[in-house]
């Protein structure tokens, strides 16, 4: 096994290491999220980061030439986890485009060349996932894992259930009943995955998913949220393409829908990486942009908790909750992808934010619908959660927290037609999830019928739907 690669408990008081091959969602010592780390001291010296670049020609069938038509992969140098090419599973994701996006600049009000917009809708499952997903499977296959499961707003759902069918194992997908898009419920079915709708929210699911995965180790689940620390190495990749894309020069903001808190906290592990190994000089500013119905990370930060000390107020956080509790409060927003109001990244969010020097900003529903159909006059278009990065910047920009003329990449986490629904809504007012009659018309008799099967939010009522 990889020697110079391990996991690493994210509390530095506690610090506790394990192996690479261990399968752990938290630190089994004190219950803090992990780290994947790396002695970098150990592994080939990287002199600039143009080294990658020859990679732009290596293409191939075989695992080499496969990693490097991969946009995560071909930066495998930098999650260096694996042991050898062969170990690497990967769909050709993370091909995805950092475009110029200068007549949507100046509706906003900024200089030319100054927003960029990275499409990351442009993957195999048509979200960001992808790039984590790779490496999370890279890692599953690594320890033989048969059985992978999520809780999801949906897009986790969709690649789960892609890489899944992909590497042949079985993939359980946990969804709140009614709370996810028509397009990405339809990915899970058609890539076959075990589709579970659970009485709740994702905030339900993921609680179920979490205590099987963890208190019954029988059931034989890896974990694929974005609690695994291998999700996140593949998502730094999004950050590497930035910069390859500006010829390795950082960009002034990065600018991130914050949901589950996953991508921001990759972000910053990536440059907070690359500076350590002098590959870079600056790091960008990060922005994390909450709906305004679920806006945990706003309200704490607006609150002044902070990664402070190597840590941050627990007890603020976990005050917090408890009145969420009190009121029997559930995030709700048009933006379903970030419809969450327990982000189990919190404390890698704030991390990250003093990593990066970072803001964060809350929009309305009204706001997110307006900046993603900006985004669709003016761009490729993109779902409504991944259009509060964009809705994030015009706040920023009234606010005078961004100038007009600074470089700004915003993240555009997935595909305009995972949502259809929102965008017909939008345009002509009517609710085609509302005026559709959902009873089955006729029954199925394809030869890959999936039909979701819905569960109440029971331990044992769920262990019954999975078999
Ligand atoms: N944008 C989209 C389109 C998403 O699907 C998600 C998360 C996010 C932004 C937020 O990213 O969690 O890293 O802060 N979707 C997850 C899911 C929760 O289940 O598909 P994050």
């Amino acid at each position: 096994m990889n020697e110079a690669a391990f996991q690493q408990c994210m509390n530095p008081a506690c610090g506790e290491k394990c192996a690479i091959e261990d399968v752990r969602v938290s630190c089994t010592k004190c219950g803090s999220l992990l780290d994947i780390r790396y002695d970098w001291s150990r592994l080939p010296r990287l002199k600039s980061l143009r080294y990658f670049e020859h990679r732009w020609s290596t293409k191939g069938t075989e695992a080499e030439g496969r990693a490097d038509f991969s946009g995560v992969w071909r930066f495998r140098e930098l999650l260096p986890f694996y042991r050898t090419e062969e170990d690497i599973v990967s769909i050709g994701e993370g091909r995805t485009v950092l475009q110029q996006a200068d007549i949507l600049a100046r509706q906003m009000g900024m200089s030319p060349r100054s927003l960029l917009l990275q499409y990351e809708g442009l993957n195999p499952s048509g979200s960001f996932k992808d790039n984590g997903m790779t490496a999370a499977f890279t890692h599953a296959r690594l320890v033989g894992a048969k059985r992978v499961a999520c809780a999801s707003t949906g897009n986790t759902s969709a690649s789960l259930a892609l890489f899944a069918s992909l590497s042949q194992m079985q993939g359980v997908v946990f969804i709140g009943t009614g709370k996810i898009s028509v397009g990405k419920l339809s990915q899970a079915l058609d890539y076959g995955a075990l589709t579970l709708q659970i009485q709740g929210d994702f905030d339900d699911c993921l609680r179920r998913v979490r205590q099987i995965a963890v208190d019954r180790p029988e059931v034989g689940i890896y974990l694929m949220n974005s609690v695994n620390p291998f999700r996140l190495e593949g998502q730094k990749s999004i950050m590497y393409r930035i910069l390859e894309a500006r010829d390795w020069q950082p960009p002034d903001w990065v600018i991130v829908p914050g949901g589950n808190l996953g991508n921001c906290s990759a972000f910053a592990k990536a440059f907070d990486e690359l500076r350590e190994l002098g590959l870079i000089k600056k790091i960008p500013r990060l922005a994390v942009i909450n709906a305004a119905g679920a806006n945990t990370l706003y309200n704490l930060h607006k609150q002044g908790v902070r990664w402070e000390n190597n840590w941050y107020d627990q007890t603020a956080v976990q005050k917090y909750y408890a009145v969420l509790a009190e009121q029997n409060y559930h995030a709700h927003t048009v933006a379903s992808a970030i419809e969450i109001g327990h982000p189990v990244n919190l404390p890698k969010a704030l991390r990250a934010l003093s990593i990066m020097n970072g803001v964060v900003e809350e929009v309305s529903d009204e706001e997110i619908l307006e900046h993603r159909a900006m985004v669709a006059r003016w761009g490729f278009g993109c779902e409504p959660a991944s259009a509060a990065s964009v809705a994030g910047l015009r706040r920023l920009l009234d606010k005078k927290v961004i100038s007009p003329d600074e470089s700004v990449v915003c993240i555009l986490t997935g595909h305009e037609l995972k949502d259809p629904n929102v965008t017909v809504k939008y345009h002509t007012g009517i609710d085609m999830k509302a005026a559709q009659d959902l009873a089955p018309r006729s029954t199925p008799t394809g030869h890959y019928v999936n039909r979701p099967v819905q569960v109440e939010d029971n331990l044992d009522a769920i262990l019954r739907a999975m078999g």
